[in-house]
């Protein structure tokens, strides 16, 4: 009977693409897992080199430290871009915040004037100031991927990540 043998076939094919889809979910699964960890890197994960930050502290020499001070403290009205205040402001935003911050208003009596491609490199000495831990790879200059990178005034907590429990009782 047609009818009889086009239901073996269906649930045939439902049963194909039952173990078909669970092997789509397990890709899809591991594929979410590598977007999470890429979404969670922080300023702590080595995001810019020694090399950057060098060439950062001459770019903020020259554009910067008239107002901000050569210590990042500040003075009277220019807030200070190091340590707890500055971190507290900036805490759970990005790397792409605080680029496009710099580069629409500062320096303050001249914005725009600083090379869109020195900022990243600004941005490298700033973070080696606050003590965040240098990397391989250099602070890109690429806006959208500097918006993957948050600030974090604390180290996030990688314990469930890592630690496993092996202590023995
Ligand atoms: C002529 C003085 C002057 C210069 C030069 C200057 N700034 Fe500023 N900056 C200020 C003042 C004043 C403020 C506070 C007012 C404001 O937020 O716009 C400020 C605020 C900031 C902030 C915000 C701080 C926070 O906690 O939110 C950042 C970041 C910053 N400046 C970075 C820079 C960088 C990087 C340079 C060099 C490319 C620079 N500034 C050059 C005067 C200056």
């Amino acid at each position: 009977m047609r009818s009889k043998g086009a239901a073996a076939t269906l649930i045939g094919l439902a049963t194909i693409g039952a173990s078909f889809s669970g092997i789509h979910a397990q890709q899809m699964l591991l594929l979410a897992q590598e977007t999470a960890v890429s979404e969670s890197l922080t300023v702590w994960d080595g995001v810019f080199t020694q090399k950057q930050a060098d060439r950062g502290k001459e770019l903020y020499t020259t554009h910067c430290s008239e107002c901000h001070l050569g210590t990042l403290m500040g003075s009277d009205m220019t807030p200070p871009l190091v340590g707890g205040d500055f971190l507290s402001n900036w805490t759970g935003s990005t790397l792409g915040d605080l680029f496009e911050r710099i580069r629409k208003t500062m320096p303050i009596n001249k914005p725009g004037s600083v090379p869109r491609d020195a900022i990243p490199d600004i941005l490298a000495y700033v973070l080696s100031v606050n003590k965040f831990p240098v990397g391989e790879t250099e602070l890109t200059h690429d806006a959208q991927l500097l918006r993957k990178i948050r600030i974090e005034a604390t180290k996030p907590d990688q314990s469930n990540k890592t630690n496993r429990r092996d202590k023995s009782e």
